[in-house]
């Protein structure tokens, strides 16, 4: 028996023999990761006892996942959504230095072509839903305007559905854009208040989330991707405080700091002073961006 080997597989040291069967040659950090999972998987089914029947249920809700996937749509990102392993990783990934802001999950839904629009532009093309101006100023952690920032942003109508769902239903970019700051760091642009939807539950996913009794729904939101050179790329959204899924987002993505308000605007001066037909709800939001 070689010093790797650690004798014939038992229930008791089943993670030791496997992980012991790794070359040492291996790539390490590949070997680590294997390692760690299957120590930990190990130990779940230790725990957990399952009987074969459980087991191969198992198999088949993976087996499921992965052939609701194709290149629109992935199965086992909504599986990491669902059971906040996206956050988690988006956690690790985006530690920030204190005072910048927050960043949370992309989803399914970006599209990288957005067209680039004159600040001030109205992103709803399809006219539905209330008017929104959202404006606001993005800084550094000295506080200092950042010119020249990237902002994508994209949101569902007022239906719940991104453009991309309901190709040849919604005008093509509705509800999405690509706007850039000047020297003042400043942004305005109009969209639709957004409200909550469900993200895509007619899947193995779905069904799942089903039998545990937990809903789909995620509360309104806005997306952004800030991007600047000489600082960290901010992937978050900005979020309605007073929908009523903020306490139990399906995919875990609300924060504190992501929290906006939105303000019903009806007085005549201020629907005339932004040149809107009537009243339409306003949210000032800030970033603030951490350096590269
Ligand atoms: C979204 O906000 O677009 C989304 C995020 C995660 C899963 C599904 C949808
Ligand atoms: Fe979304």
């Amino acid at each position: 028996m070689s010093t790797r080997e650690q004798g014939y597989f038992t229930e008791e040291n089943s993670d030791a023999v496997v992980n012991s069967r790794i070359s040492e040659t291996a790539d390490t950090r590949l070997a680590e990761v294997i390692k760690i999972v299957t120590r930990h998987l190990h130990s779940a089914v230790k725990e957990i006892e399952p009987t074969q029947e459980e087991w191969f249920a198992a198999i088949q809700f993976l087996t499921a996942t992965g052939h609701k996937c194709d290149d629109w749509r992935q199965e086992f990102i909504l599986l990491s959504d669902v059971l906040g392993v996206s956050m988690l990783v988006d956690a690790i990934n985006n530690r920030k230095p204190v005072g910048a802001s927050e960043s949370t999950v992309l989803g399914p839904f970006h599209v990288p072509d957005a067209p680039e629009l004159p600040m001030g532009s109205n992103i709803c093309l399809d006219g539905k839903g209330d008017p929104m101006l959202i404006k606001g100023r993005i800084v550094g952690t000295d506080g200092k305007p950042i010119a020249g920032v990237k902002i994508d942003v994209w949101q569902t109508n007022d239906d719940g559905f991104y453009d991309v769902q309901q190709k040849g239903i919604q005008p093509d970019f509705n509800l999405r854009g690509v706007f850039r700051t000047g020297e003042d760091g400043t942004y305005h642009f109009w969209g639709a208040k957004p409200r909550f939807y469900p993200i895509p539950d007619d899947g193995p996913v779905g069904q799942l989330l089903g039998k545990l009794g937990r809903h789909p729904y995620r509360p309104a939101h806005l997306h952004y991707i800030l991007e600047a050179d000489g600082f960290e790329t901010l992937i978050t959204h900005i979020f309605d405080p007073d929908d009523e899924y903020i306490h139990s987002d399906a995919v875990f993505g609300v924060k504190e700091s992501l929290l906006a308000k939105f303000d019903l605007i009806e007085d005549k001066d201020l629907i005339a002073a932004e040149g809107a037909e009537g009243a339409f709800y306003e949210v000032v939001h800030d970033f603030v961006l951490a350096p590269a």
